[in-house]
């Protein structure tokens, strides 16, 4: 069988305003002078995909959204639907991400609905699952992510194209990272879930570690088992940063 292809993808959250696409272009040419092993995606505020798309034209570099709302239209002041980010340039959607869960009260079963709205789309959804750590301490973490991957995975994704982003609430953002060994454990236990829901999509699903990536630790968590990429957060704002974490795998 065939390992997944990895994929590097970065969220930009809430930061960037258009002058920020200055470091877009700066990651083009970075991986137009040196082509990456990976797959390499950026996902900006939802308010940049239009512009990014036209700056990065050419490039091998996809963009994602990171979120959508599961209806394609309707009176839904404020949200945005897969189709909307696919118009506007979006190849990818990130789903679930824990800010969305704790500050938006997602539920998995909300966020199975909008991974069905990314497909219906056309877009490949990264689904985010990942314990706290009072989850963690009390030893629950890989069933904690077990039924997240089970909740908000659906069925349709069978034979589809998606990645799964284990991302431990507590690594996010602390520069705090689990024990490798934990790191192999969870992705192991994933692996599992996806190939006993998915069969060989399963197998050939990517699932990326993300929560306090760096160019200093990319290259230790990249070679983990199982780890066929990475979510970054604040890495990803610098083209210089991101690009060590593109070229550590
Ligand atoms: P940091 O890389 O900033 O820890 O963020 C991780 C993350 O939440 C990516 O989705």
């Amino acid at each position: 069988m065939t390992p997944p292809r990895p994929l590097i993808a970065g969220n930009w959250k809430m930061h960037g305003l258009a002058a920020a696409l200055e470091e877009a272009r700066a990651l083009a040419g970075l991986l137009k002078a040196q082509p990456a092993a990976a797959r390499v995606a950026l996902c900006p505020p939802a308010t940049l995909i239009d512009q990014m798309a036209w700056a990065l034209k050419g490039s091998d570099i996809a963009i994602g959204g990171q979120d959508c709302r599961a209806e394609a239209s309707g009176a839904f002041t404020g949200d945005v639907s897969a189709e909307m980010l696919k118009d506007a340039g979006a190849a990818l959607v990130i789903l679930g991400h824990s800010e969305r869960r704790a500050g938006h009260g997602e539920s998995d079963a909300d966020v199975a609905a909008k991974v069905v709205g990314a497909l219906r789309a056309g877009l490949e959804p990264i689904v985010c699952v990942g314990e706290s750590l009072a989850e963690r301490r009390a030893g629950h973490a890989i069933d904690v992510v077990q039924g997240q991957v089970r909740g908000a995975l659906p069925a349709d994704l069978a034979g589809r194209t998606f990645a799964v982003a284990y991302e431990p609430v507590w690594a996010i953002g602390s520069g705090l990272t689990p024990r490798l060994a934990d790191i192999e454990a969870m992705h192991a236990a994933i692996r599992a879930d996806l190939i006993e829901a998915f069969g060989p999509t399963g197998a050939a699903t990517p699932i990326l570690y993300g929560g306090s990536v760096k160019p200093a630790n990319a290259r230790e968590i990249l070679a983990v088992a199982d780890v066929n990429g990475a979510l970054v957060g604040g890495a990803s704002l610098k083209a210089t940063d991101f690009i060590e974490i593109i070229r550590a795998i």
